[in-house]
């Protein structure tokens, strides 16, 4: 018995892998997006050590935790709805300060050391210095993508060709883009390019000074930063054609939109199932995320939403940091949602938010019609384009937004069109031929047991870009057609000297 019980747990191990994932942004939402990664994984019984913001103190099963909560979102505390704080700069620099933060921790720095890993998964976040982990460690990098796909992206995996097609990922043209919109794409383009491009050397310089250090004392050569940064084995991006344009992917790009969302949907606490049960005249679930805190709403439009929301006939539950005394009887305030668990019932008729991309693909998979207020980010391309895709309005965040809130609740809440489109999406959303678990489970192990799934990577990366651009060919072929232009003149040439002459002659006889 006991000899069948260690020849079990050598085959169980046979075929679990050792992944190191990487959590470098530290905000909730991107631990859940890293989770999204980890959860399937560890369901098909690979070893993971997660490096991560929100270690959990539960011990979990083939799962090791390194604790880099020290390192904070310096703007975190801060009010985002100050715009001043937002420039792609600043998050460039900020994305700096947490990768070094990050290889300067002690604990990350003996994992990477110490311990050989089958694969390493990062996410990636205004910087490619991450792609030293996997160089170090000489193993398959897997990168998550956690916004739709855009052109740096394109540039990494492949030749970028989406700039005459798909506007950028914060424009909100509708497609087809007109001559307008498609000029601004291009000149929005050459500037992130010419942004990327000053930043190179400084990037190059951090990968250098990070991760050199770590390749000499595991004696390999550090593969130098242009070949790193495109080493990239499997690209999972949070996108899909039920809400983002379709555009062609490499093979090793693999669509895995909103794979956040657990398959088996947590239960709802007690008093909230009762809530919602009780509700079939239906429920709007009203939640600006945990970014936007209650100091950053006004006396008067907290006033004004109540009184807004106490004159709907349905009830509204509003995820707020602060008790509100006194409140009509169909309000319920608590300081943490469920979200996905209260999406998923059935009588949730609309949802209010700030339109993030995660809250903006829940509302699709469940199929509930959503008013967005956006704040920041990309959280107003995504209300304009969930308000392009039929099956939101948008109202913008100020202090007077009480008005324009009812407004739009009484146009959705008497129109069916947009429950109807929300459902219809909802339908395209889950209807794929693989689920995004098996999708990530799939590839993580394919990349491995491949060495990096070189036959799935876009054939453009082995060309310069004139050679892409056909550059090379197209001078050759003037050359050549410039060659045979002369040599004809030539000959042209000479039949009409010849000709002259003789015409000459005739002439003087
Ligand atoms: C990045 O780190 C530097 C040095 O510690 C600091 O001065 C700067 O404010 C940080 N930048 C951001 C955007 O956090
Ligand atoms: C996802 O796909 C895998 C493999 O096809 C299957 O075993 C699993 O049950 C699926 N999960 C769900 C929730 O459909």
């Amino acid at each position: 018995m006991k000899s069948v019980l260690v020849f079990l747990s050598v085959v169980a191990t046979a075929f679990g892998y050792n992944i190191l994932c990487i959590q470098s942004v530290p905000s909730k939402s991107h631990y859940h997006l890293m989770k999204g990664i980890v959860d399937p994984l560890l369901k098909a019984g690979h070893q993971i050590t997660f490096i991560s913001h929100y270690p959990e103190s539960k011990p979990v099963k083939n799962m090791k935790y390194i604790d880099v909560s020290h390192i904070k979102m310096p703007t975190e505390a801060d009010d985002r709805t100050d715009k001043s704080k937002q420039s792609i700069a600043v998050v460039m620099e900020l994305a700096r300060n947490i990768s070094r933060d990050l290889i300067a921790t002690p604990e990350v720095r003996e994992v990477l050391l110490k311990e050989k890993f089958d694969a390493v998964v990062t996410e990636w976040f205004f910087s490619d210095t991450n792609s030293g982990y996997a160089a170090v460690q000489q193993v398959p990098w897997i990168l998550l993508n956690s916004m739709v796909m855009h052109t740096h992206m394109e540039s990494l995996v492949d030749t970028v060709r989406s700039v005459p097609t798909i506007p950028a990922f914060f424009i909100d043209s509708p497609i087809p883009m007109n001559f307008g919109s498609r000029l601004q794409n291009t000149l929005l383009y050459l500037l992130m390019s010419t942004g990327s491009l000053l930043e190179y050397s400084v990037l190059k310089s951090d990968y250098e000074t990070y991760f050199s250090p770590f390749a000499k004392a595991r004696g390999v050569t550090l593969p130098p930063y242009n070949e790193a940064i495109h080493d990239i084995s499997v690209l999972f991006v949070n996108s899909h054609p039920s809400f983002s344009p379709a555009q062609s992917l490499p093979p090793n790009v693999v669509e895995i939109g909103g794979y956040h969302i657990p398959e088996e949907i947590p239960p709802l606490p007690k008093d909230l199932q009762d809530i919602l049960d009780s509700s079939p005249q239906g429920v709007v679930l009203f939640s600006m995320g945990s970014i936007i805190k209650s100091k950053a709403l006004a006396e008067h439009t907290r006033r004004d939403l109540i009184k807004v929301f106490g004159e709907l006939p349905y009830t509204v539950l509003w995820k707020f940091d602060e008790n509100i005394e006194g409140l009509p009887k169909n309000i319920h305030i608590r300081s943490w949602m469920p979200q996905t668990s209260i999406l998923a019932h059935k009588n949730v008729k609309l949802f209010i938010t700030h339109g993030g991309l995660l809250s903006t693909l829940e509302s699709l998979r469940f199929g509930v019609p959503i008013i967005a207020i956006p704040v920041f980010g990309d959280q107003p391309s995504n209300a304009q384009k969930s308000v392009q895709g039929g099956h939101a309005l948008m109202i913008d965040f100020s202090p007077e937004m009480g008005g324009p809130l009812k407004d739009a609740l009484k146009e959705m809440l008497s129109n069916d069109r947009y429950y109807k489109r929300a459902k219809y999406l909802s339908q395209l959303f889950v209807d794929r031929p693989v689920n995004t678990t098996h999708l990530i489970q799939h590839y993580v192990r394919h990349a491995i047991e491949t060495n990096g799934a070189h036959h799935l990577r876009s054939k453009a990366l082995l060309y310069s870009w004139y050679e892409l651009w056909m550059l090379d060919q197209v001078a050759f072929l003037l050359v050549i057609l410039y060659t045979i232009y002369r040599v004809f003149k030539k000959i042209v040439g000479c039949f009409k000297r010849d000709k002259s002459i003789k015409t000459g002659k005739e002439k003087r006889h």
